[in-house]
């Protein structure tokens, strides 16, 4: 016998748990926060045939979310014996102002129930058709209903499929003057955490973002203003927390790493370029350095030579050419680099490059770029060999 009660108290809790489960949390920028000091049970109540309309009858009629559908007193005075002068009333069902208002005591104010509107267009009247568990889920397992009984985007997304439907956030969202969606609440700004459009705005988002913004159907524009993502990407207004505050001084580290990609703001060809050559760093214009003098060499010992030595530039070269071309130009590598008989024949490629599908997608896409350093008939493609 105990053994039997025990499985079913395991079984009702496993269906309470699964119930709450099923459903989704969702935002609390749409759905504000909400109080509930109130003893109530939805599945005691339609386990004896209640139905929703017994409480909620302007569900039906109601055309903005901004409508109270919360029941007030009145509507469990149909079967409630209350009596206002009588608070320790007894009663089946329950009157006594404690079997309702949970920590009642009498002459102080009962605690009221507080559902802040949802931050939706909503019309219920024009879903009419369709049945509250369908956007509400199953309530038989449910006690107090909260947010979590709140439908989420994505089962809107169930009927509003195509594609104007759903990428015209404005249909449900509140827009702001001039179209953008509003984000600004006194309860919390609507920033996406699991809104599965693929725009979740994690830790680090703000530098971290280049995946979710090149996506082809990106919802960036949904919120943000271009005026927005100028702040950092063309360099008009500097962000004051972007880079360091002395990072003149350290930028050449991150540069040789490409991290970041120094490209998503600047241009090399005018920002970089522009700067070193003011500095005198930049081999297309007068310089003080010379890489023949040791005394005025530039870059460290090693750096690079005409065959055998450490050759430091290669690495770095591999990692970040596009830091190179901020102070020069193809012609000072060709020097060793070139191919062209008689020069030094330095080769600029890594390791088994001969054959490689590296090679092949470059020379399809760009043959001209080999044809600066190879310029013999018998050096085209990938797999030729002396
Ligand atoms: C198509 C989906 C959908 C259907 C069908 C639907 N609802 Fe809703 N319901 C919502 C959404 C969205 C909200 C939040 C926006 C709002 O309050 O209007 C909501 C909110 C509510 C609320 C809380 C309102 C408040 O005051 O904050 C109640 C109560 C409710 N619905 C009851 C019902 C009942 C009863 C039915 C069936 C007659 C029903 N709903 C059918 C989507 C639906
Ligand atoms: C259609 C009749 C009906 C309406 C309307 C109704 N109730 Fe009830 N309620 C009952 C009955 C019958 C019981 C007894 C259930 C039991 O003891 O199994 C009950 C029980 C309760 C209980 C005790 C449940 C428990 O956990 O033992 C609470 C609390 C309650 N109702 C709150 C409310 C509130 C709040 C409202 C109004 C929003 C309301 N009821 C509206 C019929 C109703
Ligand atoms: C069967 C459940 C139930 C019982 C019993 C009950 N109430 Fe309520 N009462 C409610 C519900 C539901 C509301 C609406 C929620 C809200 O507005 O915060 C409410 C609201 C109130 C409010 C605020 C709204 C108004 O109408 O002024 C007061 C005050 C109140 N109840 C007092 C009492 C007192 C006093 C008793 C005992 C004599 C009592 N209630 C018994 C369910 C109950
Ligand atoms: C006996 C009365 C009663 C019945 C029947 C009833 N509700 Fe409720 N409902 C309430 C009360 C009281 C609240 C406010 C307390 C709470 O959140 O549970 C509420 C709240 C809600 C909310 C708001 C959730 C939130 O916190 O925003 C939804 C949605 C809801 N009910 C849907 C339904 C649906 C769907 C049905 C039918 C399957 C239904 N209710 C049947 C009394 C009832
Ligand atoms: C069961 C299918 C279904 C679900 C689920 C559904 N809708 Fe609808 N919705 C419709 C239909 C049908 C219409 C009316 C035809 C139309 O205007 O496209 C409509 C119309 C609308 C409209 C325009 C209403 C007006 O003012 O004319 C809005 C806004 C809307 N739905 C929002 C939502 C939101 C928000 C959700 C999720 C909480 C949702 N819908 C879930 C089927 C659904
Ligand atoms: C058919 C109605 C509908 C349309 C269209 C719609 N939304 Fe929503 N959206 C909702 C509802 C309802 C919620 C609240 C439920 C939730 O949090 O899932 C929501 C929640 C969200 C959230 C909060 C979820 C999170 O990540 O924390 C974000 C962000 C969001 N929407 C963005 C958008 C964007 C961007 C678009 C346009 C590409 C859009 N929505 C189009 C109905 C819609
Ligand atoms: C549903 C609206 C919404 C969508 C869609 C959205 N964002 Fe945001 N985003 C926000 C909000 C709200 C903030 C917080 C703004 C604040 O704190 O002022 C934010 C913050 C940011 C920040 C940080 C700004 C800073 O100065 O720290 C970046 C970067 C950003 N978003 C980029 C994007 C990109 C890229 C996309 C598209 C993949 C996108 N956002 C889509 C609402 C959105
Ligand atoms: C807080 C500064 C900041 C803001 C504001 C910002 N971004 Fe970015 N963005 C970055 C950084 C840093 C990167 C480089 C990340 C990397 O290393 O890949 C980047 C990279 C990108 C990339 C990839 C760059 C490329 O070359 O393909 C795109 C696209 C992008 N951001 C779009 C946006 C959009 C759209 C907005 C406005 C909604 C925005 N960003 C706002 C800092 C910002
Ligand atoms: C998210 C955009 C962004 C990225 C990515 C970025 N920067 Fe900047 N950077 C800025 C902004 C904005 C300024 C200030 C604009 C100005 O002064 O014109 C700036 C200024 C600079 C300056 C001038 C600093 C000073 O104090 O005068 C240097 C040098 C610089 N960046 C180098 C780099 C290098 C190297 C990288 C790659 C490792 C990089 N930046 C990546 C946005 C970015
Ligand atoms: C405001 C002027 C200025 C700007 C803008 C600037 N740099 Fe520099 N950069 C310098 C100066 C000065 C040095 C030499 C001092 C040093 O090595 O720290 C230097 C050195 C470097 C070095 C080190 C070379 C070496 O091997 O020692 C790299 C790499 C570099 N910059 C990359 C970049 C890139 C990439 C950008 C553009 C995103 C950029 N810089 C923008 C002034 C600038
Ligand atoms: C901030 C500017 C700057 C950057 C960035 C820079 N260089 Fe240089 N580099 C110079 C200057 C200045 C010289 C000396 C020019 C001369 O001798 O006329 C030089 C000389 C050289 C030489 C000549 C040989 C030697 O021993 O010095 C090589 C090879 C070279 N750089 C390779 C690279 C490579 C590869 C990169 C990228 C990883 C790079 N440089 C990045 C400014 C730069
Ligand atoms: C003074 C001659 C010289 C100059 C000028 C020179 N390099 Fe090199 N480079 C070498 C030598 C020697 C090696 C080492 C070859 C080896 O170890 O197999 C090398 C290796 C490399 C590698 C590595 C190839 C591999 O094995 O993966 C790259 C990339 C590279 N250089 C890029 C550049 C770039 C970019 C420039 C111009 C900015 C440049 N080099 C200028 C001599 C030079
Ligand atoms: C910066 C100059 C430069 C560029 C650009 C360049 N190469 Fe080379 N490549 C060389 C040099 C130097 C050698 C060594 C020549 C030698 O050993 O005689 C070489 C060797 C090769 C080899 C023989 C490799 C081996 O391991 O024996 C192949 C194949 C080759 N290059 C293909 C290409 C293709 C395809 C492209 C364009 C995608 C290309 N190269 C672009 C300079 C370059």
């Amino acid at each position: 016998m105990k053994r039997i009660v025990i499985t079913l108290i395991l079984i009702c809790v496993g269906a309470v748990v699964a119930a709450d489960q099923r459903r989704d949390p969702v935002s609390d920028a749409v759905y504000p926060a909400q109080r509930l000091p109130l003893i109530f049970s939805h599945g005691k109540h339609l386990a004896r045939g209640t139905t929703c309309d017994a409480c909620h009858p302007s569900a039906k009629t109601s055309q903005s979310a901004v409508d109270n559908l919360i029941p007030t007193e009145a509507a469990c005075r149909a079967c409630h014996a209350i009596d206002r002068s009588q608070p320790d009333k007894a009663g089946t069902p329950v009157a006594a102002c404690i079997g309702c208002h949970p920590g009642y005591t009498p002459d102080t104010p009962v605690q009221r129930v507080y559902v802040m509107p949802a931050t939706i267009k909503f019309d219920h009247s024009a879903h009419a058709r369709t049945s509250c568990e369908t956007c509400h889920g199953d309530m038989r397992a449910v006690d107090l209903a909260t947010t979590r009984q709140l439908p989420t985007m994505a089962s809107c997304f169930s009927c509003h499929t195509d594609g104007s439907q759903t990428r015209n956030c404005t249909r449900c969202h509140l827009a702001k003057i001039g179209g953008l969606m509003e984000t600004k609440f006194p309860h919390g700004d609507l920033v996406p955490k699991r809104s599965s459009l693929g725009d979740e705005h994690g830790l680090g988002f703000s530098t971290d973002h280049a995946q979710q913004a090149r996506r082809v159907d990106a919802t960036c524009n949904a919120c943000h203003d271009r005026s927005e993502c100028v702040e950092c990407h063309q360099g008009v207004v500097k962000p004051a927390d972007f880079h360091q505050a002395n990072y003149l001084l350290v930028h050449a580290g991150e540069a040789r790493r490409n991290k970041p990609d120094c490209s998503a703001c600047h241009r090399a060809q005018t920002f970089c370029i522009a700067c070193h050559e003011r500095s005198g760093l930049g081999t297309r214009g007068d310089t003080q350095f010379n890489s023949r003098d040791p005394q005025q060499q530039f870059h460290p010992p090693g750096w690079a030579s005409q065959g055998m030595g450490p050759n430091l530039h290669a690495s770095v070269a591999r990692r970040s050419i596009t830091s190179c071309a901020s102070c020069h130009r193809e012609e000072d590598c060709l020097e060793c680099h070139s191919a062209e008989p008689g020069k030094l024949n330095v080769s600029p490629h890594p390791r088994n490059w001969r054959g490689s599908a590296r090679c092949e997608a470059l020379d399809r896409n760009n043959r001209r770029m080999c044809l600066r350093c190879h310029i013999t008939q018998d050096e085209l493609g990938c797999n030729w060999s002396k």
